[in-house]
């Protein structure tokens, strides 16, 4: 692990940020005001990239390797294309460097593999962004789960519907098979299931493309079974004019319009549980569906995840914690979203791994 012993009182940590688009600006903006970690450095080859450097007075490079040879820095934010995440991976996990690399970890589950066995082998720390594991909400939603308030989990029921303006297809990668919904935006829902109810056994899933008919789904379905036996159904499309969906309903970073809603709804044997406004329904007395249920709302304690990924980012290279989402998870949550694409292809059951 890099710098075991740095203290946490230390000097804030040096972080390169490869690729200052849509995400690496979000992670840019919240490092300059943090104040666990410090800008060293930006690579990307644009314009805009460039530029943006220039204005926050770090150093630039249109190539990683470049920027790694000149600028000192002890950790690296991957957030580039997904096709470039596991090459860049390897590359600061051969200097040693601490990786946080953006979702999903790799285009296909080979090369996350490949990303995960090269940190593992050099005993470097690798984090995923699925940013939501850092959200307390979904923090005390885990605790709950966990403690066993819930009984034995049965099912979960995630709603992803909003709607995409016609201008975000203008990119045209956007309109082509994985740039769509599910590789996009229900991976997060499949990571947050994961980290909520364990294991994903086996996927089935249905695509559509009715609405915007481009070759990428607008809308899709998923049947997760879990390890547990716990059974999730997942609704996902970019073309609803809805708001239940987590990043409205729990206002994941400041540019959502929040929507006083809840998306997610996990039952069990002794109570349920809807998100993100952390309503928990359950029987004071005799249960039965002839009976009255109490709702009990936990205050929630909103914060920004990106910002605490960073405070973690920090902690984990110095050795101090363990990552909330490890290499790993992110290749499992890969393997379970990509079976969704795969399920729906061929009308069959994936089984996973393990499963
Ligand atoms: N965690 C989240 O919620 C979230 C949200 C959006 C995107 N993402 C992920 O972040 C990654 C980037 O997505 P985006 O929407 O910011 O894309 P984007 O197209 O807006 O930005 C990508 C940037 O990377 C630069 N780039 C391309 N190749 C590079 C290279 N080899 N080295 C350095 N820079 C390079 C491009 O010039 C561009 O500025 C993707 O993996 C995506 O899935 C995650």
């Amino acid at each position: 692990m890099n710098s075991p012993t740095r203290s946490a009182t230390a000097a804030r940590l040096p972080v390169h940020v490869f690729g200052a688009g849509a995400i690496g600006r979000m992670h840019i903006e919240r490092i300059v005001r943090h104040p666990d970690v410090v800008l060293a450095g930006i690579a990307d080859p644009s314009e805009a990239g460039r530029d943006l450097a220039a204005e926050l007075g770090v150093a630039w490079s249109a190539d990683p390797m470049e920027l790694l040879a000149t600028q000192r820095a002890e950790a690296v934010i991957i957030a580039t294309p997904n096709r470039t995440h596991t090459d860049l991976g390897i590359a600061c996990i051969d200097l040693k460097l601490p990786v946080l690399v953006e979702k999903p970890i790799a285009d296909t589950v080979e090369e996350g593999m490949r990303l995960c066995e090269a940190a593992e082998a050099a005993g470097v720390p690798l984090m995923v962004g699925h940013q939501r594991r850092h959200n307390p909400i979904l923090r005390r939603a885990k605790e709950l789960v966990a403690a066993g308030v819930l009984g034995r989990p049965a099912t979960a029921n995630v709603m992803a519907t909003w709607m995409k303006p016609d201008s975000y297809f203008d990119m045209q990668w956007r309109r082509q098979p994985g740039g769509g919904p599910v590789l996009i935006n229900m991976i997060h829902d499949i990571d947050l299931l994961r980290f909520l109810l364990g294991e994903v056994a086996s996927v089935q899933a249905q695509c559509s493309n009715a609405v915007r008919g481009f070759a990428v789904e607008d809308t899709a379905t998923a049947l997760l079974r879990f390890r547990n036996g716990a059974l999730a159904t997942l609704v996902v499309s970019d073309a609803a004019a809805a708001p239940w969906n987590w990043d409205l309903a729990a206002g994941e970073a400041e540019h959502y319009a929040r929507q006083d809603v809840d998306s997610i709804f996990l039952t069990g044997t002794d109570a349920s549980l809807a998100l993100p406004r952390l309503q928990v329904f359950k029987y004071l007395g005799k249960r039965g569906w002839h009976e009255p249920l109490s709702m009990e709302r936990t205050p929630l304690h909103r914060q920004d995840p990106y910002v605490e990924q960073l405070r973690h980012l920090r902690a984990v290279a110095e050795g101090r914690e363990q990552p909330v989402c490890s290499g790993r998870d992110g290749l499992r949550t890969l393997q379970a979203t990509l079976a969704v694409h795969q399920a729906a292809a061929d009308g069959s059951i994936i089984h996973l791994e393990g499963g």
